[in-house]
């Protein structure tokens, strides 16, 4: 064995073993990092989930059922508070009704599926023209805050 090669290989192996030290570092250190700055990925989809344990806001359900959504008319133009018909029903007695209306579901359920799917379950002697356009432009609190509006009347 040469001087010459003798150098190199010590030069290769301490370049091996600094390029290895390097990588475990670059490796470790940022998913050490990662593991402490993420918190804990524990938010459950609670879309098309009516959430019992959430009552909503039923103020702020009172104020939205008067806006105008999503460009639609508000839902109070088209339903009146108490029984008579505008175009839809009107909401007199609804968290009793929503209760029976499809077997296996909760009022709570019955309506969240009204508002965000109402072609899901059409009324009898009504059509199926109320607008589909609140799952895309109401968050989950505004419809449970709905929610909590219709079950309070
Ligand atoms: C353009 C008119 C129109 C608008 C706006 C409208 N609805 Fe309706 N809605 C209807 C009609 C018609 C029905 C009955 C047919 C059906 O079941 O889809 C109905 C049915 C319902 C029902 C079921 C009632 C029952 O007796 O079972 C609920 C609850 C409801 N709407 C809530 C709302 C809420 C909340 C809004 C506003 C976010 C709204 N609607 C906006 C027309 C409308």
């Amino acid at each position: 064995m040469s001087l010459r090669s003798f150098h190199w290989q010590r030069f290769a192996g301490l370049l091996i073993l600094s390029l290895v030290l390097a990588a475990c570092a670059t490796t470790e250190q940022p998913s050490a990092a990662r593991q402490t700055s993420v918190p804990p990925r524990v938010q459950p989809d609670t879309s098309g989930v009516t959430d019992n344990s959430d009552p909503g806001d039923a103020a702020r359900g009172e104020q939205l059922f008067a806006e105008s959504i999503g460009g639609m008319p508000s839902c109070s133009t088209c339903h009146a508070l108490d029984s008579a018909q505008i175009v839809g029903p009107g909401m007199a007695g609804i968290s009793e009704r929503a209760e029976s209306r499809v077997r296996g579901q909760t009022a709570a359920e019955y309506l969240h599926t009204s508002i965000v799917d109402p072609g899901e379950y059409v009324v009898e002697g009504y059509q199926n023209v109320m607008p589909d356009v609140f799952e895309q432009s109401l968050s989950e609190a505004e419809i449970r805050a709905l929610i909590a509006y219709l079950l309070s009347l």
